[in-house]
């Protein structure tokens, strides 16, 4: 697909789609609980429809309505049915590793695989702890890789357990199957993590304890249906906010983005490039608005790569345009994503100009590099393809055509049609 390239003065107010990690947990929660649950600003994305799929085929009814989806709990895990079908997640990372969980102490056996993608990230880091608790996990081969057995009819029991990787799908897995142990479950983790799984526990009337990096939940509890208001995902907005800050003469903003402090990263990263950005924040949302600006390198590591990891291809090409070096380091993670997004990142900008060498963790950027045309891939990873049409806005000279456009579906569908309209 040939992508926009050129742009000066793009101006616009924007509403992005509903919350990914929010939107998953949201029918998790709503068919595990008692009575019905109402979604609104659902993300209706490839990857939250994948959960909607697979809750069905757990025999959960879930109906999708013109401004909400409604899930009709089946009253908790026992609750849920055998699938006639292997569950397939297509390109949802949060949908098979939550589910492992979910399914942990199933009284049937269920089989989990995904697309080309999904069988190349790790899922033993999953099933390590699952089967410490008592489950009972077959990955492909036994080499840690989806499609994933989970046999049924095993008693959990609750864990304490030390977290070897900053992960909330991991996190998250834990917390589900410790629901259905006996006893407390204590959590310890390397860094924090977005915690959306532990406000869903408490919105649906659970009790969960979070305190520092550590995280207590005790099983057999009940949940109750409930009205969820997703909130814009901040990791869709991250796109429009790179957009506004780096092409000239622009200014947009952002309505009813999610500002969980586990997720706003990328707000502190801006101020502190010197990103001309404010925010007006309510409970759970609120407004940001940027304006073109002069952006200086900086070192991003730490504490901080979780509550941003999945913005930092986005912050890579802030970073080609800003003033001096950025380097980005503790972000190993960013090799088991939908795709390898260190050599992804630094391929394919390097492809259009930029200056930029990857690193075991991370990446190094040297900034003020002009863009210019090429032919570019997203690798099936729709953050990347995002990215390259932010960056093929800044191009100048020459054509900018990307291989694998179709993959921005999987978190926001209009996307392109919403940059259109800011050029409209
Ligand atoms: C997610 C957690 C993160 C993130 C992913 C969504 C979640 O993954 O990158 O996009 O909803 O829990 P990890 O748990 O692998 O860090």
């Amino acid at each position: 697909m040939k992508l926009i390239t050129n742009q000066t003065g793009l101006k616009g107010i924007i509403e992005v789609p509903g919350d990914k990690s929010i939107s998953h947990r949201s029918i998790m929660f709503g068919a595990l609980a008692e009575g019905k649950t109402r979604i609104h600003h659902f993300l209706e994305a490839e990857d939250c429809l994948s959960t909607i799929d697979v809750f069905q085929k757990l025999g959960v009814k879930i109906e999708r309505l013109d401004s909400e989806v409604v899930v009709h709990g089946v009253g908790g895990f026992q609750g849920l049915k055998r699938p006639m079908s292997d569950l397939y997640v297509g390109n949802s990372g949060t949908t098979i590793r939550l589910l492992m969980g979910i399914l942990a102490g199933a009284s049937f056996d269920a089989v989990l695989t995904g697309d080309d993608s999904i069988q190349k990230r790790p899922m033993n880091r999953v099933s390590k702890p699952l089967e410490q608790m008592g489950a009972r996990i077959e990955t492909k081969d036994n080499a840690g890789f989806a499609p994933v057995r989970l046999h049924g009819g095993n008693q959990l029991s609750s864990i304490h357990y030390e977290m070897p990787v900053a992960s909330a799908q991991v996190k998250s897995a834990i917390l589900f199957a410790a629901l259905q142990a006996d006893g407390e479950t204590v959590i310890h983790e390397k860094e924090k993590t977005r915690n959306h799984t532990e406000e869903m526990i408490r919105l649906f009337g659970g009790e969960i304890h979070e305190e520092g990096l550590t995280v207590r939940l005790s099983g057999n509890q009940r949940f109750t249906g409930q009205e969820v208001l997703v909130p814009g995902d901040i990791s869709s907005a991250a796109f429009f906010i790179a957009l506004g800050l780096l092409v000239p003469d622009s200014s947009v903003c952002l309505t009813n983005v999610g500002l969980n402090p586990t997720r706003t990263g990328i707000l502190d990263v801006v101020e502190a490039m010197g990103g001309k950005l404010t925010k007006e924040a309510s409970t759970f949302s609120g407004t940001i608005q940027v304006e073109t600006s002069n952006l200086q390198g900086m070192t991003i590591e730490g504490a901080l790569i979780p509550r941003l990891i999945d913005e930092l291809p986005i912050i890579a090409l802030l970073a080609t345009q800003a003033e001096g070096e950025t380097i980005i380091r503790d972000a190993e993670e960013l090799k088991v994503k939908e795709t390898n997004r260190i050599d992804a990142v630094a391929k394919e900008l390097a492809k259009m100009g930029a200056d930029i060498t990857p690193t075991e963790d991370g990446l190094i950027i040297r900034g003020k590099t002009p863009l210019h045309g090429a032919k570019v891939t997203s690798y099936g990873d729709h953050r990347i393809g995002m990215m390259l049409q932010i960056a093929a806005l800044l191009v100048k000279e020459g054509e900018v055509e990307l291989e694998k456009a179709e993959a921005v579906a999987v978190s926001y569908p209009n996307f392109f049609e919403v940059i259109k309209s800011l050029i409209g």
